[in-house]
């Protein structure tokens, strides 16, 4: 039995996709367990760029079942959009199944997304405005529509008049938003049920039994721990637990059946969306960082912000989700700097803390303390092996490694599948 688990470690963007990915070659089960489509994995193989918003990123390795499992919230009309899409570029999708139990994300969510952002002024979270927040809200308040619900035609139909009701007067008394028609919708939905249907299962008993009998089982966080709902920036967070934890609770799946950890670290900071940044850089290396690194949202395309690497933060990640292993992914985008700084505490107040405060007035005045690493000048983007890099990024990779007391299995030094330096084999 394994199960292996690859999550964020900072604000998301991490290359979690292209981890996923290379690990799914070995996989029998890829699941996402949390989050819905505010993720945007890449995966490029040979050149050619995939980017995975419900699927799991193991999506392009045929023979892994790709389990979209109960904690994740459905959009069913992305999630056939992008099935479409996949398969039209020739990339079967028959091996995709939903969970019975994981909610669906209604069209009323993503408006609400859409209205909440657009009427809060300087309270606005900077979301994805895909529904994902009053999907969850709705989920913990219990008047969520499951997908199980689908099955059955009736019950789908009574839930969807009770709830579109009580949607549509929060949409224009509220926000002075459109209503949506109920016959409108209903048929909208008759019209992708036949499609859904097949893939619906039991998701909690299939994941088990392929770990108990011995399959190499991997979950696929999206987001990050500084947006966990928890222990993130809030209220600048993701409506789930992106971490080991959530695994757990969002695919059924006990704690001691997770065997490795894999948190994703870039070797800088990217944030999308509003909330604190306290390494953030707001001059052309942050520029130069973003050009040469690609920083535009997979999802929305916006600008990420762009900063150094901030341990606390990672050190937090490591904590909270047990990581055995970090996977360095970007190191490739630092060539070329002189020196690079790495922050490894805040000095608040007076005062220097190397742990993240809860605070947003604490993190508003926090200065980042940096210790500050030699770079190099040159491409690595081609080396596979660690003796090959140059010395001070082999440092780099080292300083992290001693300071997070955690082993770095793998550097990746390109977006494409194979352009990884492997230090310890995982299978
Ligand atoms: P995810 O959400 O964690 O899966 O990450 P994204 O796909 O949103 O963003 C990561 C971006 O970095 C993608 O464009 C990847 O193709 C790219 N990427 C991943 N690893 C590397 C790497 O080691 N070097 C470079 N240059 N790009 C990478
Ligand atoms: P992946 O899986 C980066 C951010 C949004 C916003 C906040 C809340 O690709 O790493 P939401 O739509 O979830 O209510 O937005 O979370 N966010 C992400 N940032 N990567 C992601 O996913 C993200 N998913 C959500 O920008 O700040
Ligand atoms: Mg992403």
């Amino acid at each position: 039995m394994a199960g292996f688990v690859v999550v964020g470690s900072q604000w998301g963007d991490e290359g979690k996709g292209k981890i996923v990915d290379l690990l799914g070659a070995h996989m029998n089960m890829v699941v996402r367990f949390q989050g819905g489509n505010n993720a945007g994995h890449t995966v490029v193989v040979n050149g050619k760029k995939t980017v995975l918003h419900l699927l799991p990123s193991g999506i392009l390795n045929h023979d892994a079942l790709c389990m979209i499992g109960p904690g994740v919230v459905i959009n069913p009309f992305v999630l056939l959009s992008e099935i479409d899409t996949l398969e039209k570029q020739g990339q079967p999708c028959d091996h995709v199944r939903i969970s019975d139990r994981a909610h669906l994300l209604m069209p009323y969510h993503v408006r609400i997304d859409e209205l909440q952002e657009k009427t809060a002024g300087d309270r606005k979270l900077g979301t994805t405005k895909n529904g994902i927040g009053p999907c969850y809200a709705d989920k913990y308040t219990r008047t969520g529509i499951r997908v199980c619900d689908l099955r059955d035609w009736d019950v789908f139909c009574e839930k969807l008049k009770y709830t579109l009701e009580r949607k549509n007067a929060e949409i224009t008394k509220l926000y002075d938003g459109e209503p949506f028609d109920y016959d409108e919708m209903v048929q909208q939905f008759a019209g992708i049920r036949e499609r859904l249907l097949p893939m619906i299962c039991d998701a909690v008993d299939k994941v088990n039994k392929a770990l108990d009998s011995g399959k190499n089982v991997l979950f696929e966080g999206a987001q990050a721990n500084m947006l966990d709902i928890n222990y993130g920036t809030y209220p600048y967070v993701t409506s789930s637990s992106p971490t080991a934890a959530g695994v757990c609770e969002g695919a059924g799946v006990s704690p001691k059946k997770l065997d490795r950890i894999i948190g994703i670290v870039k070797a800088y900071s990217t944030r999308v969306g509003e909330g604190p940044f306290v390494t953030e850089l707001l001059d052309e290396t942050c520029d130069m960082i973003r050009e040469k690194g690609a920083e535009y949202g997979a999802t929305t395309g916006r600008p990420r912000r762009c900063g150094w690497l901030d341990l606390p933060v990672v050190r937090q990640a490591v904590t909270i989700n047990g990581l055995t292993d970090i996977a360095v992914t970007k190191i490739d985008i630092l060539s070329g700097l002189k020196e690079i700084p790495v922050c490894t505490g805040y000095r608040i107040n007076g005062k220097t803390y190397d742990t993240v405060p809860a605070s947003l007035n604490d993190l508003a005045s926090a200065e980042p303390v940096y210790e500050y690493l030699p770079g190099w000048s040159e491409d690595i983007s081609e080396i596979r092996s660690f003796e090959g890099l140059p010395e001070n990024c082999r440092n780099y990779v080292r300083f992290m490694e001693s300071w997070l007391k955690t082993p770095v299995c793998l550097v990746s030094v390109s977006p494409e599948r194979e352009g990884n330096i492997i230090l310890k084999k995982l299978l």
